[in-house]
């Protein structure tokens, strides 16, 4: 009798492999009485608004992600990377055409590129209290911090069938960064922000560091995955460190080179330098294994770009290090007076930050932002403040690291 349970699991099993759940489309969950309503419910009647398909299809530029595809400079990277149809071929539609099935693919990042293909939950996800039983029936657990950045980066870093890499960069891409609190808050909110709770009074902090520490895992991984089988992959290297002008009054000769030969090769230190500064006001005990993790990495690269099987190893301690830190924030209560230390300790490190580039630096803006909004008094004088180090930023070719680090001190002293 136990065989044949068990036999009749296996079944179950292989055939649920078989069968990949199919996508419903947003069109499904678009319903008045579902996620088509167009005023938000009140909490107390429910608890989600109700108006996630209006939001989505109106305001989130997911909606459009399909629609860019067809733009004059989809058009033109089409041409030069030799596709025919960027809305058909995998090369972009991996990361522009998700969640929907074939007849409503023109709806780009839909529902379930993020919330998981729904045709197995559709049902039972409208019953009262099954959260549970929708997650084992392929619902995302996008409650779950990590199992939420691993979705966004899964498009906004890349990873497994889908690339942005320095080809498609060369082509026109435009290039990715990401910092979890600061794109959730960018994107339009369909649902309600989470509140603080027990063991949990700042959720966006958390937010901000445990997507810091994924953001490092994922790229150390995709890192890992490009030196084993196509290495160098210029874009895992400092974007600016290559593109720059020469000039004789270089802020890089000024800042020289220390630790490393002159004029050797870094990675991108922006999936590092704020996550320093977070490790050392949140995670002090890991902080010696972790620096010691970095440098062994930043050392194999700097010492020969060539010795991938070094660079490999080292990122994939690196990951396992931001790995640790990932899931012990996920259950560090974050206070305000913690959010504050750590601001601190990026205006502290701006110097470091700084002297990395401008994509570490639109790093420490984002990581300022993100920390501040939980304590700033005044958070439209605080938003405009930060708005000048953003402007700035707009403009890397004229980017100076000490110019931006003195810009990052006097706006940190009026975001307060
Ligand atoms: C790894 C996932 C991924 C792949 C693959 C990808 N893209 Fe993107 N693309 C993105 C993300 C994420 C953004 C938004 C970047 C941002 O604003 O931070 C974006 C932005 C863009 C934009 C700018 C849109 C705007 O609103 O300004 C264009 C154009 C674009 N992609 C075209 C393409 C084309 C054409 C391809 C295929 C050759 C492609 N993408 C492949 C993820 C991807
Ligand atoms: C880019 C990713 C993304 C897309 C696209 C997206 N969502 Fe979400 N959604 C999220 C995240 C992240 C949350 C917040 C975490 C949570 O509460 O599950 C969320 C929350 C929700 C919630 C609240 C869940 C709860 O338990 O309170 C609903 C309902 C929802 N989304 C429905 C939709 C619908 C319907 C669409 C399409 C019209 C959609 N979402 C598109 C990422 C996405
Ligand atoms: C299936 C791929 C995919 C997933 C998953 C995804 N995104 Fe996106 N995202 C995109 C693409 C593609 C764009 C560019 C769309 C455009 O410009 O029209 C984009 C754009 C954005 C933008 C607008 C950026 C800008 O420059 O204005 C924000 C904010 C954003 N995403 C946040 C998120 C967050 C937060 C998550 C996770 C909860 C997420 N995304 C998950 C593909 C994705
Ligand atoms: C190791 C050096 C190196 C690194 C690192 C590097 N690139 Fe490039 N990049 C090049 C070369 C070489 C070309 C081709 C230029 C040519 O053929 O004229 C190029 C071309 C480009 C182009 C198109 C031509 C242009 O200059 O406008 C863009 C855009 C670009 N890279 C962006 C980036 C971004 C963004 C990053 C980081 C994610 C990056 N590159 C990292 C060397 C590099």
């Amino acid at each position: 009798m136990k065989r044949r349970i068990l036999f009749a699991t296996l079944v179950a099993t292989v055939a649920v492999w078989a069968q990949k759940p199919q996508y419903i489309g947003a069109g499904g969950c678009s319903g008045s009485n579902c996620h088509g309503g167009t005023s938000p419910a009140e909490e107390k009647i429910s608890r989600i608004l109700t108006t996630e398909y209006s939001v989505w299809s109106i305001a989130d530029k997911h909606s459009r992600a399909a629609k860019v595809l067809e733009e004059p400079r989809s058009k033109k990277m089409a041409e030069i990377l030799g596709i025919a149809n960027p809305l058909s071929d995998a090369k972009c539609a991996s990361c522009h055409v998700v969640g929907s099935p074939e007849r409503a693919k023109s709806d780009g990042v839909a529902c379930e590129a993020c919330h998981g293909a729904a045709e197995k939950w559709l049902g039972p996800h409208t019953q009262q209290n099954s959260h549970a039983t929708s997650l084992s029936l392929g619902m995302v657990d996008t409650k779950n911090l990590r199992v939420r950045a691993q979705t966004c980066l899964g498009c906004h870093l890349g990873g497994e069938g889908r690339n942005v890499d320095h080809e498609l960069i060369a082509a026109g891409h435009p290039d990715l960064a990401f910092e979890m609190e600061t794109f959730s808050f960018a994107q339009p909110a369909h649902y309600r922000d989470p509140k603080p709770a027990a063991g949990n009074s700042l959720p966006k902090v958390r937010m901000m560091a445990v997507g810091q520490a994924m953001a490092l895992g994922e790229a150390m991984r995709l890192l890992e995955k490009h030196a084993m089988t196509r290495w160098p992959e210029f874009s895992d290297l400092d974007c600016y460190q290559c593109h720059h002008d020469l000039r004789a009054e270089s802020w890089r000769i000024e800042r020289g080179y220390a630790g490393r030969r002159p004029g050797s090769a870094q990675l991108n230190l922006a999936r590092t330098d704020v996550l320093r500064t977070l490790v050392a006001g949140a995670a002090e005990g890991q902080r010696a294994e972790f620096e010691a993790a970095l440098n062994r990495l930043a050392a194999a690269v700097s010492a020969s770009l060539g010795n991938w099987n070094a660079i490999a190893s080292a990122a994939k301690a690196v990951a396992a290090q931001a790995d640790g830190l990932a899931a012990r924030w996920e259950t560090t209560d974050f206070t305000a007076g913690m959010a504050r230390g750590m601001a601190q300790g990026l205006v502290r490190d701006i110097g470091r930050i700084a002297a990395s580039g401008p994509h570490s630096a639109e790093q420490a803006t984002m990581g300022l932002d993100a920390l501040s909004a939980s304590y700033a008094g005044n958070p439209q004088a605080a938003a405009k403040a930060m708005g000048e180090l953003y402007n700035y930023l707009e403009h890397p070719s004229t980017y100076q690291a000490r110019e931006f680090a003195a810009m990052f001190r006097r706006v940190a002293g009026m975001v307060q």
